[in-house]
């Protein structure tokens, strides 16, 4: 990695542009909104003023659908392209590049101001590594792989797109060991290689790594603190951490949990997200939706309780597209997300507008380049 690190990064890195980094929402400006009014405000013109972005994913055919577009261009400020960036979408055969899709979503987000969560440049999964990749068994080849993915991607969007979920999901799916991947073959520090090499395509990025399950599955959390502590001691470029915090359904979460858990990693001096949030519903529950607006609640209002805690995403906006259901993941609808099928607003949406208002309203802004907050705590946080 290091030798292709020198020869790719100086190819490169010249490209790069400075831009400002953590910038948020700058062109939402409130102008009718008030906090002390929920209604009266948008999903992103509270979390601007709450100081936090909103995300949501998309995919190229979600951004050229009409309503699908004016809900996210409305109410989110930042956007994760749900596949169009991975390994799989944009370089699916050697050498075979495909970025019409993460063009469309990256051109959809500038045109609304939206900020960009580059997603995702390894995922430590085999099976969401193209084939062709996780059949390399020369290591030389596969360092070059990885490098070459990496800078290819970075330096496309280099200045448009200022944070990357450079590792995905680099510990076992329901355990606390590192996940069982081609990139392993690497050697142990393969996961600080490829931040290393990241930082020398663009300097200006934030570096994130992201994970799923830390906030319900048994000593997952320390797994992740414990990985991300020893590339914070060792001085690897890392900016963030990603909580993907997708729910199981009829769970309920323990938001002092949950804010200890952001709180652990603010400690070490890095940025927060709530990446992937969905919370399922229970089709047999009468009360599915009730309980789904307070499990929204709850996390959104964890993430505010952490200053370092600056981005909710929820992975998606509608339930009519959910990849719960195109798993099957029940054999019912999941209906996981804060719109319904039709886009009307569901409990879970006025949960979450209404502590973006309560914190947003006490919130301290400075309008300069782009609005940046210094929120009040919320019950304990810093
Ligand atoms: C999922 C997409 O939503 C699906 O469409 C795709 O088939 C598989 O990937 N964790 C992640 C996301 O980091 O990238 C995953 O997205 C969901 C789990």
């Amino acid at each position: 990695m290091r030798a292709a690190s020198r020869v790719l990064g100086l190819a490169c890195c010249a490209l790069l542009a400075a831009t400002p980094v953590g910038t948020l929402d700058s062109t939402a400006r409130p102008r009718s909104c008030r906090p002390s009014v929920p209604e009266s405000c948008t999903l992103r013109e509270l979390a601007s003023l709450a100081g936090i972005r909103f995300g949501s994913t998309a995919e190229q055919a979600e951004v050229a659908d009409p309503q699908y577009a004016s809900t996210l261009a409305r109410e989110f400020s930042s956007l994760t392209p749900e596949n169009a960036m991975k390994w799989y979408s944009v370089q699916p055969a050697p050498g075979h590049w495909s970025f019409a899709q993460s063009d469309a979503i990256v051109d959809f987000a500038q045109a609304h101001s939206m900020e960009v969560r580059g997603h995702t440049l390894v995922w430590a999964q085999d099976r969401y590594t193209p084939s062709w990749v996780t059949a390399i068994s020369d290591t030389q080849a596969l360092r070059t792989a990885v490098a070459v993915q990496i800078a290819t991607v970075m330096t496309r969007y280099a200045g448009r797109v200022h944070r990357w979920d450079v590792v995905n999901e680099p510990l076992d799916t329901l355990g606390t060991g590192p996940s069982r991947n081609v990139f392993r073959t690497l050697g142990p520090d393969w996961i600080a290689d490829a931040f290393r090499f990241a930082h020398a395509v663009d300097p200006a990025a934030q570096l994130w790594i992201n994970e799923y399950g830390t906030d319900w599955v048994p000593g997952k959390h320390d797994a992740y603190l414990a990985l991300v502590r020893d590339l914070v001691t060792r001085g690897v470029p890392i900016h963030g951490v990603g909580l993907q915090v997708h729910r199981l359904p009829g769970q309920v979460a323990d938001g002092a949990a949950l804010r200890a858990q952001i709180q652990d990693f603010a400690d070490l001096g890095l940025e927060v997200a709530v990446t992937e949030l969905d919370v399922p519903t229970l089709p047999s529950d009468p009360n599915a939706l009730t309980e789904q607006a307070t499990e929204y609640e709850t996390i959104v209002r964890a993430c505010l309780s952490v200053r370092a805690c600056r981005e909710v995403t929820t992975w998606g906006l509608t339930d009519r597209y959910t990849w719960l259901d195109s798993l099957g993941y029940l054999e019912v609808p999941t209906r996981p997300l804060l719109f319904d099928d039709d886009y009307r607003r569901k409990p879970a949406y006025d949960s979450v507008r209404a502590v973006l208002a309560e914190v947003a309203s006490t919130a301290h802004c400075h309008r300069g380049h782009g609005i940046r907050c210094h929120r009040h705590r919320t019950g304990g946080g810093t």
